[in-house]
């Protein structure tokens, strides 16, 4: 890929980009270390963060056994919401304040991950709720300074919270999803063991999977970091910079290995597939965390805010939900058809490493056939037909903008300038694609 058109400096822009993540651990067998990883760290009295049903199974098992055999103290908090809210953020925030824990493990999806960041955060500096989110929902204070060490074990490939400082939550009164950016919150540590994987029921399989595709292909098609005014003082540079050539090469190599992995894994997965999804998440992770992700992402926020009455099967929550994989892949073919043409060659280059066949297909073309193929692996996947089957309607057009408009960090980073009405008619075109 030539990178040199995308990337043009200009006086009085960025011309500086950075790599952040978490140091990283991947590989089989690699849980079963956390507990020298936790002394290394400096922790002698643990808080291990999950959720009720996480907590019955082999990785939870497997984190508290090395723990405690390598000496320390340990608590297990397993009272994360799956849909973590501003109330399960303070009840986590309170457990980790009460225990005076000086370390903590979080064992789980990117729920439980979430729920551990901010709970370290809020009880190390304890503040009002809404200083430390996102404007315009809250103040977007910065944190003050470190916080205690905490290690993220993902037993889900979607989210990539262990490589991000980003804790996505419902703010209930709102009925909206916001969150806290801060490198600060960002865990010292992931530990990815890819067996962790292999319990995971299908449709859970496929949302992640293609969770991990959509943070990849947004934050390649992301504006470029040389599209944002310089920041005047490193300490003022955003940790979502957008499309750099770091993360442009983490992202391409992601997307090629979901592309090859995706259907396999679900359909008949073996060891193999669930290494290259873990992987591929990573990478993704690592991308995004420093590029942003921005229109799927943004509207996903409505999607699962605004839910009725849809109930996915494989999720073990009671209440009505659109998983978050699954908020977000229904939002993307519609938005790919609109950015295509602002970065075309992009588009053209996912959806060559998505696996695409583009013998005697036009460049002009790639939004729409990035568009196509991800149609047909939400059908291969068993992913449902966008927005109605999840049980919206043209009336919730309204409504769903709205929501999303304000997701202000995610919009700005499009390729493309999208107003209000576009982002409307972008809800419309994902209504239904098949
Ligand atoms: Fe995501």
């Amino acid at each position: 890929m030539s990178f040199k058109n995308y990337y043009l400096f200009k006086n009085g822009f960025e011309k500086i980009f950075s790599v952040e993540s978490s140091k990283l651990k991947f590989g089989r067998g690699s849980l079963e270390e956390i507990g020298k990883d936790a002394k290394f760290l400096g922790m002698n009295r643990i808080a291990v963060f999950t959720d009720a049903q996480v907590a019955e199974l082999a990785p939870v098992a497997k984190v508290v056994e090395s723990i405690k055999s390598s000496g320390m103290d340990v608590s297990v908090y397993d009272q994360v919401a799956v849909e973590p809210s501003d109330l399960s953020f303070k009840e986590g925030s309170k457990f980790a304040k009460d225990g005076k824990f000086d370390g903590f493990v979080s064992v789980g999806g990117g729920s439980v991950i979430d729920t551990c960041k901010a709970s370290n955060l809020y009880s190390s500096y304890p503040t009002d709720f809404l200083d430390y989110v996102n404007i315009p929902i809250g103040k977007a204070i910065k944190v003050p300074g470190k916080l205690k060490p905490h290690i993220a074990c993902p037993t889900t490939f979607g989210t990539a919270s262990e490589c991000t400082g980003i804790a996505v939550f419902d703010l209930l009164e709102m009925e909206s999803k916001t969150g806290i950016v801060s490198p600060f919150i960002r865990p010292d540590m992931g530990v990815l063991d890819p067996s962790t994987l292999s319990t995971l029921p299908p449709l859970v399989t496929a949302a992640n999977g293609f969770d991990v595709f959509s943070h990849a292909c947004e934050s390649l098609t992301a504006r470029p970091y040389t599209q944002r005014p310089a920041p005047g003082s490193p300490l003022n540079r955003p940790l979502t910079q957008g499309a750099n050539p770091y993360s442009d090469i983490a992202c391409l190599e992601s997307i090629k290995l979901v592309g090859s992995h995706i259907v396999d894994a679900v359909k008949n997965p073996n060891d193999n597939d669930y290494d290259a999804l873990m992987f591929a998440g990573m990478l993704a992770g690592i991308g995004f965390g420093n590029a942003g992700c921005h229109l799927p992402h943004g509207m996903s926020y409505a999607v699962a805010g605004l839910v009725k009455d849809y109930s996915p099967i494989g999720w073990s929550s009671i209440k009505p939900m659109v998983p978050h994989g699954i908020s977000v892949i229904l939002n993307s073919p519609a938005v790919f058809r609109k950015t295509g043409p602002s970065c075309y060659d992009r588009h053209w280059q996912a959806a060559y490493a998505m696996g695409a066949e583009l013998k005697d297909m036009r460049i002009e073309d790639s939004g729409n056939i990035l568009a196509d193929l991800i149609i047909r692996m939400m059908k291969e996947t068993g992913i449902p037909n966008g927005l109605n089957a999840v049980g919206y309607s043209n009336n919730d057009l309204d409504a769903l903008t709205e929501k999303s408009y304000v997701q202000k960090r995610l919009i700005d980073n499009a390729p493309l300038p999208i107003s209000k009405v576009e982002l409307k008619e972008i809800f419309r075109d994902a209504m239904n694609y098949w």
